[in-house]
């Protein structure tokens, strides 16, 4: 099937694309390569490509005329989100809108959303899909108007869309060639590793009075080749059943930043210092996943989200890559 996947040089585009490519599918990467990295594209055609230019967009889906959208690319980073909200709306939901009315004049009807965990109003644990959504910043206000959109397309013009809430996203690809490369780094197994390599002097821990057990942010950290392949599984479902669904994507268990930082100590062997640092505005104490309905409808079962499977692939990666890709 002829695949278009808009941010697939990404950290978890790039996971995708291995799993479709397994499944022999026809692939076709659209990437501005603004925070992706081409080395981690590893098949399909790749296309250097923006969603703000509207005129490009109509030209590849009128050339390769692809039957799915994977629609990825977006900014981020909760905190950056909060200091420049517009860098985000423009993006993540304006430039969204390029892509929806491209897919609406060139016929094409199937679209999986990368949403995320953070629609949620964070409260009452553990989130599942029905649970209130109210954003806790601008990265997250501008997923939930995303899927609002998506709402209104199906309505409207009869687009179906599967909408996947990741929880936080971590490890890296058995392989050891695909992994995290941001620049600059701000997620917290990327930053523990790095001072476990010695790039880093310590790891800075925003904030250890949040109402948790040690006082620091819990998140439910998911395998990216977990999330990876439950985009198969949507991908399947969709073009089944023709039916829209939201769901999430998490490991339904909750560590610490101690926590993590503790199992990254034992894996590497290494010190890892670390100092408390004021809390990172935009982010919220906690957020844990129920991922039942996607388990009981699609089937879909982790097999790498344990922390330890999550921080030892990892690890394996920045063993391969110390620098990140292209270095
Ligand atoms: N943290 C640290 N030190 C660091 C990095 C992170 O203490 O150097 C803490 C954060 O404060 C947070 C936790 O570790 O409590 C996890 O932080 P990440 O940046 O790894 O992940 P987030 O939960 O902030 O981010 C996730 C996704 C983002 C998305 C965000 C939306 O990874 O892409 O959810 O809520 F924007």
């Amino acid at each position: 099937m002829r695949i278009f996947i808009t941010g697939g040089a990404g950290y978890i585009g790039s996971h995708v694309v291995k799993e479709l490519l397994k499944k022999n599918h026809q692939i076709f990467v659209y990437d501005n390569l603004s925070s992706g990295h081409r080395q981690a594209v590893l098949g399909g055609f790749f296309i250097k490509g923006d969603l703000e230019d509207k005129n490009k967009l109509n030209q590849v889906f009128k050339r390769y005329k692809p039957k799915v959208i994977i629609h990825l690319a977006s900014f981020i980073e909760a905190e950056e989100s909060m200091k420049k909200p517009e860098k985000y709306f423009k993006n993540n939901v304006l430039n969204g809108i390029n892509l929806l009315e491209a897919m609406i004049k060139n016929k094409i009807k199937y679209i999986i959303f990368s949403s995320s965990a953070a629609v949620y109003q964070p409260q009452k644990f553990p989130l599942k899909e029905d649970s209130p959504l109210k954003p806790f910043n601008v990265y997250g206000q501008t997923k939930y108007l995303f899927e609002k959109l998506l709402e209104y397309f199906d309505k409207n013009y009869g687009l179906k869309f599967i909408s996947l809430r990741y929880f936080n996203a971590a490890g890296a690809d058995l392989s050891g060639l695909i992994g995290e490369d941001h620049r600059p780094e701000t997620h917290l197994i990327p930053n523990i590793l790095k001072v476990a390599l010695s790039q880093k002097k310590y790891l800075e821990i925003y904030g250890n009075d949040y109402p948790t057990k040690d006082g620091t942010c819990i998140r439910d950290y998911i395998h990216v080749s977990d999330l990876a392949n439950a985009h198969i599984l949507a991908l399947k479902f969709l073009l089944k059943n023709k039916k829209s669904k939201i769901y999430n994507l998490g490991s339904e268990k909750g560590f610490s930043v101690k926590e993590v930082l503790e199992m990254a100590r034992k894996i590497t062997s290494k010190k890892i210092p670390a100092k408390i640092k004021p809390r990172r505005i935009g982010d919220p104490p906690i957020l844990i996943a129920s991922s039942n309905k996607i388990k009981k409808e699609l089937g879909w079962q982790p097999k790498y989200s344990d922390l330890e499977t999550i921080i030892k692939t990892a690890w394996q990666f920045y063993q391969n890559y110390p620098k990140g890709f292209d270095r």
